[in-house]
């Protein structure tokens, strides 16, 4: 792993190793993938502001997320299938993201279920809730992430239909994947992939197959599935959720500054700035061009989180200097885990938070409470 130096190695070591339909499900966007690139491309022109011999010996990178102590300003963002990228995955990234003491996120879409996670963890993760049409099982993810003390419930409010991702219908992306011959071919030149698959506690959706009646087929759960996304959802649901759920609540997918003030009055503990990381509306503005407006008009009423093309310690320290507390990374350890397993998601934290760290250094910057506008070149 020490010779993984970067977040791109472990893409392209993720790829040689996950089955294309897993890989790309991961690595893809909505569409044209417009979105998706404009989210890598606006975080790379932020210049940030060298300075020189300041003292910046005994630099500290932790902080609180939700009131938290978190060792660095990074969480693991919710993305389904992780079980899919390495057997046990969601198991594997908790494990790594809690060694390294920052939050994971387990996605209602997981394979692994809140209670696999929960059973193999010592600490508290959060959880990520998709409203479905089933509102009974809704209540019911809520009550089995409560039993499971899950910290935080995510909340994605971006998705009330699903964006079309090219790559994932011609893939055949379902789990497990579609017996194609390609996919089959492909299964057949990834061996170390199949056997930590195989010896994972799941194959299917971890929280929703055995809760649904009738649902054990994983053909027809994936149907369920794709027939539960529901575009009747509004503010409302969001005061029913919030009325359950006692606990933390993050709004995840808020991109819009009117959006924002409404998140912002629901009581909610956090949003996170986020379009999904380019995977649903492609052509809405990348997620750090909106960062700003958004911290401006509700940074004290409400904690601003960010995702979207983070992946590195460098994007982390630009998203902090736009007004973000902390950052959600999906991708970047998804590419880890696919890579290395535990170990991979390990490193994948590991380089964020050294760049972040050598960032705050050659800034001047010796506290990441510090990290402002003023650490970024004029431009
Ligand atoms: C689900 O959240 C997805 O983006 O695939």
């Amino acid at each position: 792993m020490k010779t993984m130096t970067c977040i791109e190695d472990l893409r392209q070591t993720a790829r040689r190793k996950v089955p294309r339909a897993f890989f790309e499900y991961a690595d893809g966007g909505a569409y044209a993938e417009q979105t998706l690139r404009a989210n890598r491309a606006d975080l790379a022109r932020l210049n940030l502001r060298q300075r020189i011999l300041l003292d910046v010996a005994g630099r500290k990178l932790d902080t609180a997320i939700l009131g938290e102590p978190a060792s660095l300003p990074l969480a693991l963002a919710p993305i389904g299938l992780c079980g899919m990228q390495h057997g046990d995955g969601e198991i594997l990234a908790c494990r790594a993201a809690q060694a390294a003491g920052i939050p994971f996120t387990l996605s209602t879409m997981s394979i692994c279920s809140i209670e696999d996670v929960a059973a193999a963890v010592d600490r508290p993760f959060w959880f990520q809730l998709y409203v479905m049409k089933d509102r009974g099982f809704i209540r019911e993810l809520i009550e089995r992430a409560t039993a499971a003390k899950c910290s935080a419930l995510v909340l994605t409010v971006d998705l009330q239909i699903l964006g079309q991702r090219h790559r994932d219908i011609k893939n055949g992306m379902t789990v497990p994947p579609e017996l194609r011959l390609s996919n089959l071919l492909d299964i057949a030149t990834k061996p170390a992939w199949a056997l930590s698959v195989m010896r994972g506690k799941r194959k299917t959706f971890g929280n929703i197959a055995g809760h649904i009646k009738g649902m054990e087929n994983v053909n027809e759960l994936s149907q369920w599935i794709g027939g539960q996304f529901d575009p009747t959802l509004s503010w409302k649901d969001v005061e029913w959720i919030a009325g359950l759920w006692k606990g933390k609540l993050i709004l995840k997918g808020i991109l819009d500054v009117e959006d924002a003030r409404m998140a912002a009055r629901t009581g909610a503990a956090a949003l996170v700035v986020s379009n999904h990381g380019g995977r649903q509306l492609d052509g809405a503005p990348s997620s750090i061009s909106m960062l700003p407006k958004i911290a401006e008009a509700v940074g004290s009423d409400i904690e601003i989180l960010f995702d979207g093309g983070v992946r590195s310690g460098q994007d982390v320290f630009r998203a902090l200097a736009l007004g973000a507390r902390a950052c959600l990374s999906g991708r970047a350890y998804i590419y880890g885990l696919g890579a290395g397993g535990e170990a991979g998601v390990a490193r994948a934290i590991e380089i964020m938070r050294n760049e972040l760290d050598v960032t705050m250094a050659l800034t001047g910057v010796k506290t990441v409470g510090e990290i402002g506008r003023e650490n970024l070149a004029a431009m």
